[in-house]
């Protein structure tokens, strides 16, 4: 995993991309990998090429997967149909432009997030769906994480790790992160990697430099999630290798940001997004929705911020209150609160990323079969051992906390096969290679 079936590079370019071709479906990557020839069977994640086998190896798999690939596809075909009937003039208009691929204003987006009526928010659901499967077909991405240490400087307050919470504290160390990821490469299959962490400077340059080389070259995509950090510090994280960075700017809204995240700046975060994007980095933003006085207006701020950083992912889940910090008491937003946010980044942004994230998930059981059907396409499997697993309570009772990454992986796969899914590379838009 990403579970990515190989495929065949096709075609090198000089700006540094190149071609791979899925059983005739043509993906854009970007190469990485000095030795590359056309011809050679790769793996790609996140439309950046990982690694090389060998012909032999990938015709074995290719020839497992052809039939279940086209069968996949047809049953995602299907799924994906929807039907504006019996819809209220003024939300049929909204969605026609969106099917027609026109911008949609501030107040069509205010709109659609203030429908209630389940008969129309079957119909928004059902499009967005459609627009995930007219740009993307019907692949999706798997990504492992790992949470190697919940320590943390900063002191959010909707965080249930923040720096005033009293929890056990635990640091994986160097060795042990190069463990559990060459297990999840060597066992499970995983492509990419999300090395999570609270802001905790104990991991130097020395140590995090180690850490990301020795996983690169395990020919996976590594990805950062370590928050603010330095600017230098990514720069040479990224020459050690690593390539994709998520890093949320957590909402729009200055007034909530400043209350929330108290000696934090918006603007700093927002620079550094920017920054890393610049450097290269594959960028996974977005925002905690349902946070304390935030307005339908701070959501459609949020999405349209997170759409200007210009992610390859989008990152965004409901705030899931937690014990003992000073959101406790927050209620929770509604599952379709989050639906219609998910299809309202899928009308803005069409060929997003856009992922189904464990708070989604905790807070309903069947989020992200609904949230895959209403226009996310992206998932990730928490690898960490379960001896850590526990004391990583950004929030409680978290979905994944009990399950297997063995259980973890199956319950994924079932759930994609059973929607027509195939765990494919995402692959990346012809602006990023030239960038
Ligand atoms: N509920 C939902 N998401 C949370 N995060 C932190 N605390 C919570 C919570 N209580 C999110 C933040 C952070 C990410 C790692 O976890 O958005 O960026
Ligand atoms: Fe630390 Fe991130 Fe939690 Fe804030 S949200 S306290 S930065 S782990």
């Amino acid at each position: 995993m990403c579970y990515a079936i190989p495929g065949q590079l096709i075609e090198i370019r000089e700006n540094g991309g190149g071609v791979v071709d899925y059983f005739g479906e043509k993906r854009n990557i970007l190469l990485d990998l000095s030795d590359a020839a056309v011809g050679d069977y790769v793996y790609a994640q996140g439309g950046i090429l990982v690694r090389k086998i060998s012909t032999e190896e990938a015709l074995e798999i290719l020839s497992l997967w052809k039939d279940k690939f086209f069968e996949l596809k047809k049953m995602d075909e299907r799924l994906s149909h929807f039907s504006e009937s019996d819809l209220p003039a003024n939300t049929l208009q909204i969605l026609q432009k969106v099917n027609l691929k026109k911008p949609l204003s501030r107040q069509d987006m205010l709109a659609l997030l203030k429908l209630e009526d389940p008969r129309e928010l079957k119909v928004l659901y059902e499009l967005a769906n459609h627009i995930r499967h007219r740009e993307h077909d019907n692949a999706s991405c798997i990504h492992g994480i790992i949470e190697f240490s919940n320590h943390c400087r900063e002191n959010c307050h909707y965080c249930g790790i923040r720096s005033d919470r009293v929890v056990k504290r635990y640091r994986m160390s160097v060795d042990e992160i190069i463990e559990v990821a060459q297990h999840a490469v060597d066992e499970y299959g995983f492509k990419a990697l999300v090395l999570q962490s609270g802001e905790d400077p104990w991991y130097d340059e020395k140590k995090l430099v180690k850490i990301v080389s020795t996983l690169r070259a395990m020919g996976i995509l590594v990805f950062l999630s370590i928050g603010m950090r330095d600017k230098e510090l990514y720069q040479k994280l990224y020459q050690a290798g690593a390539r994709a960075a998520l890093l949320r700017f957590e909402t729009s809204n200055e007034d909530i940001f400043r209350q929330l995240r108290p000696g934090a700046s918006l603007h700093e975060r927002l620079t550094l997004i920017k920054q890393l994007k610049s450097m290269g980095y594959i960028i996974a933003t977005g925002f905690i929705a349902g946070l304390p006085d935030e307005t339908p207006e701070d959501i459609v701020n949020n999405i349209l911020l997170t759409q200007s950083l210009g992610p390859d992912m989008y990152s965004f889940g409901p705030l899931i209150p937690a014990i003992d910090t000073p959101l406790a008491a927050q209620s929770k937003l509604s599952i379709d609160a989050m639906l219609k946010i998910i299809a309202l980044t899928r009308f803005v942004d069409p060929d997003s990323n856009i992922l189904v994230t464990t708070a989604l998930e905790t807070l309903d059981a069947s989020a992200k079969k609904i949230a895959l059907l209403a226009g996310a396409n992206s998932m990730m499997i928490n690898v960490t051992p379960m001896e850590y697993r526990v004391f990583y309570q950004i929030y409680d009772n978290r979905a994944d906390r009990n399950q297997t990454v063995k259980v973890g992986i199956q319950s994924a796969l079932d759930l994609l096969y059973s929607l027509g899914r195939a765990p494919t590379d995402i692959g990346v838009v012809e602006a990023t290679l030239t960038s």
